[in-house]
């Protein structure tokens, strides 16, 4: 398609809350055309294509492949189902697979995506879009000018799992410090109810949710490349009064202070300059990050663009939570890269060690 910036024909499959919200984005966009949803839930695709009235629906993927001829497939499934989805997407030709965070469950079925997207010329991202929010952009411009020194430690933390929440800690700190060396991590997952389905939403239910097991609370210290490290806490491992997605940012010369993204908080900052605690403007930039990554992703598939969020930088993440159950199941620090392809949050519950 490199020759084309034609309107890129898109598929949605996965038509609950998140799969919507993507389709809304999808209809508002002139790079795109929404032709098709698709939903393992008949009741799911008749709500889509009520709201999307110039869809057609299908309860069958394949089907939806053939007939509706995509240029674009767009997931928003269950995070089990990803892999075989994208893979599926890449044989049938289309140019290009938009899917949701995380990834994957393990490693090599993150690797089996990434390397059926390349073989069959298929661009491809996955939507940890929080970095490319303006406050984000702004934190990585202030730590590249050394405006608090050198970096020794990023400390973040959120609520929920580490694939659910996490994987978006794991990426937005990734991109302020790079790529990963080793990962310490501890997990703990309180026995769940035997009776109790397994939850496929929020909040956590028994251990479960998106089709596979989810921890209660964990924490990890990962080193980086330029040795800088961060310190994550995630579900019941945050500290009290602690918002979503709450980042402190430790350098030689100051600190910077984000307190969470629920009420918008200002980015704080304390310098050797400046000692008490001070606003730094936000610089201004579209708040809608899917947006924006998804005109990145229509611009990846016309001219060849490199994409922030591509299936690389996913594997990334994926690699250092992966790494974390992995830390968890050996009592070991992980060096980088991971040499573990299973999901082993997975093969804890089979050891009946969790
Ligand atoms: N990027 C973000 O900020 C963000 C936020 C929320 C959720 N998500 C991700 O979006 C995805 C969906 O989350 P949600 O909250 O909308 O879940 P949801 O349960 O509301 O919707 C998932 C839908 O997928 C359908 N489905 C499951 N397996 C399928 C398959 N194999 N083929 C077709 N349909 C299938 C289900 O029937 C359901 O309708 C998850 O991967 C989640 O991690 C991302």
């Amino acid at each position: 398609m490199s020759d084309s910036t034609g309107v890129l024909r898109a598929a949605l499959v996965g038509c609950g809350g998140m799969g919507k919200g993507l389709a809304q984005r999808l209809e508002s966009l002139s790079e795109f055309e929404l032709v098709a949803g698709c939903d393992v839930a008949d009741v799911a695709v008749q709500d889509f294509t009520k709201m999307f009235p110039k869809t057609s629906g299908y309860v069958d993927y394949a089907r939806m492949l053939a007939e509706a001829k995509p240029d674009v497939v767009v997931i928003a499934t269950n995070n089990t189902s990803h892999a075989s989805l994208t893979i599926q997407a890449a044989e049938a030709g289309v140019h290009g697979v938009y899917c949701e965070k995380p990834m994957t469950t393990c490693m090599a079925d993150g690797q089996a995506m990434v390397d059926a997207c390349r073989k069959h010329g298929t661009a491809l991202v996955v939507n940890h879009q929080r970095r490319l929010l303006p406050v984000f952009v702004t934190l990585r411009k202030l730590i590249d000018s050394g405006a608090i020194g050198k970096i020794e430690l990023i400390r973040a933390g959120c609520a929920g799992d580490i694939l659910s929440d996490g994987t978006h800690l794991v990426d937005t700190v990734r991109h302020l410090a790079g790529d990963a060396k080793w990962v310490f991590g501890q997990i703990y997952r309180q026995r769940p109810n035997p009776g109790e389905p397994h939850s496929q939403g929020y909040p956590v239910s028994g251990g479960w949710r998106y089709g596979h097991p989810v921890e209660d609370g964990a924490m990890a210290i990962i080193e980086f490349e330029n040795g800088m490290r961060a310190e994550l806490f995630t579900g019941r491992m945050q500290a009290k009064g602690r918002r979503y997605q709450d980042y402190e940012i430790f350098g030689t010369e100051g600190r910077i202070y984000r307190a969470g993204d629920a009420a918008d908080p200002p980015l704080m900052m304390q310098t050797a300059q400046n000692p008490n605690w001070h606003p730094s403007p936000i610089e201004s930039g579209d708040e809608d990050a899917i947006a924006t990554s998804m005109r990145q992703f229509a611009r990846m598939i016309w001219h060849g663009e490199d994409h922030p969020l591509s299936g690389d930088s996913a594997l990334k993440d994926l690699e250092i939570c992966m790494a974390i159950y992995e830390s968890a199941r050996l009592r070991e620090k992980i060096e980088l890269p991971l040499n573990q392809p299973r999901f082993p949050l997975e093969m804890l519950i089979e050891q009946g060690e969790m």
